[in-house]
């Protein structure tokens, strides 16, 4: 098969199927490994999270990742195109699903900028001043400082992504991704070695079925379908830069393995050492910024060594977050360059001005702007909300409508055979058809209830 056989453009393409599986790794692994997960699983359940966390992203997540990657390399085009392909009626929800990284990205590059300032911090011996309270607070609210650092942050994403998919994205990859892994192994050591992390080990790991309902499952699918990185067209994308011969049902399964043990890793460095922070209180554990930015240089400055292991940690978070970022900065250029018909230069270049420009109110929405906010919510918050709790789960119910009932499944099956049999192809028609429709569709009505506060998660 030759190289770009069903495209019409002659694409950049991974140099085989570990560069692949490295770049949808390294979309997948993000701050919702690091920052939600660990309370998620603590709070609902420990282990018995654990289990119905992997149980779904082993059949519902890596089925419509089969899907989105399929579509991907079948049309070797980025989401918008891809599914123009099929029919122009299906343009919109490549439209839609495109929407999601165009919102997410400058958030993401203001919390990006926020973690930089973070690893000067403690790179500067001054890990004592980050946990004084409101160090975090009053660092966002300021007017240059955080957006400078938000800048740095998009520009360093430019650089990579400028460079292509080979010679950019793939490289910085290859070092990233074992540098991730071996960070959060030493710091999982530190923080289990801490007097007192065993009763937080128990707590993660031993089954608490009194904690175990319903709930459960919807958080864990939620957090599944973020973490995984789907409907938002970066699967496509990617898809779309993988070469014909490579194993796709073996590649995604691996991207799922990966960004689960780097899941489960991430609860083993911060529920320990949360514990052992707070003499086994589990309150104390909590969620997002706030456990990140707050809770955590707390915790680094009650134990020996507070710098090193904040510089470390906050590196680790870095490396996340980047090759996160860069995974939807790439996204956005290939829709870009494929509707446009612009060169990667130009794609690189206007994204970047677009995105500078798009991450500012999310950061002066903490402090100049902070008069704009709606049901509580922040500017930030908003983007947040409307890109995950409502777009992606739309452009998922329609990405399994679509490969399940308008063009049907059979699309999907005769991609992934072209390298290798596809294995688990019934498993996949039955979930894709039946059970994702519906599990997406719980997941939209249980976001919107929760956002109206009508229920909690
Ligand atoms: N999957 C990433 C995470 O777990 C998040 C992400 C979202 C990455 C959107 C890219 C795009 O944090």
């Amino acid at each position: 098969m030759t190289e770009g056989h069903h495209s019409r453009n002659i694409r950049d393409k991974f140099s085989g199927r570990i560069g692949f599986v490295l770049a949808g790794s390294a979309s997948a692994i993000g701050l919702g490994n690091l920052w939600r997960f660990p309370y998620l699983a603590a709070k609902y359940g420990g282990g018995a999270f654990l289990i119905t966390y992997i149980i779904l992203v082993f059949t519902l997540g890596l089925s419509l990742m089969i899907a989105e990657v399929a579509i991907g390399r079948k049309t070797g085009l980025s989401a918008i195109g891809a599914f123009k392909q099929f029919g122009r009626k299906y343009a919109f929800i490549g439209i839609l699903s495109s929407f999601i990284p165009i919102i997410i990205t400058p958030y993401y590059s203001v919390i990006g900028g926020w973690i930089l300032k973070y690893i000067t911090v403690f790179f500067t011996g001054d890990g004592t001043s980050a946990a004084t309270d409101n160090f975090f607070l009053n660092f966002i609210a300021q007017t240059a400082q955080p957006i400078a650092w938000t800048w740095i942050f998009i520009f360093l994403c430019g650089c990579v992504v400028f460079l292509g998919i080979k010679n950019g994205i793939e490289q910085l990859n290859k070092y990233m991704m074992p540098a991730l892994v071996i960070i959060s192994l030493v710091i999982s050591a530190y923080s289990l070695s801490l007097p007192g992390a065993f009763a937080g080990l128990k707590y993660y790991l031993i089954p608490n079925f009194d904690n175990f309902g319903i709930k459960t499952v919807v958080a864990a699918m939620g957090q599944m379908f973020f973490s995984l990185s789907l409907a938002m067209g970066i699967m496509i994308t990617y898809g779309s830069y993988m070469r014909k011969e490579d194993d796709l049902e073996k590649s995604v399964r691996h991207i799922g393995i990966f960004d689960t043990a780097i899941a489960f890793l991430a609860g083993l460095m911060i529920i320990p050492a949360v514990f052992a922070f707070s003499g086994g209180e589990a309150g104390t554990l909590n969620a997002g910024p706030g456990l990140m930015f707050v809770t955590l240089p707390k915790v680094f400055v009650s134990f020996p060594f507070a710098n090193i292991t904040g510089t470390l940690f906050f590196i680790l978070v870095f490396f996340a977050a980047f090759t996160s970022a860069i995974s939807l900065y790439e996204t956005i250029v290939s829709i870009f360059s494929d509707h446009f018909k612009w060169s990667r230069r130009k794609s690189v270049i206007v994204t970047g001005i677009l995105l500078t420009l798009a991450a500012a109110p999310p950061s002066l929405g903490f402090g100049a702007w902070n008069f704009i906010s709606i049901a509580g919510m922040t500017i930030l918050d908003m983007m947040d909300f409307l890109s995950n709790s409502a777009l992606m789960p739309l452009a998922a119910v329609l990405t399994c409508l679509f490969i399940g009932w308008w063009v049907g499944p059979q699309i999907v099956i005769n991609e992934v055979n072209e390298s290798q049999l596809f294995k688990s192809r019934l498993l996949f028609v039955f979930i894709i058809k039946w059970i994702a429709p519906l599990c997406m569709l719980i997941i939209f009505v249980s976001y919107v209830l929760s956002s109206l506060k009508i229920i909690s998660f």
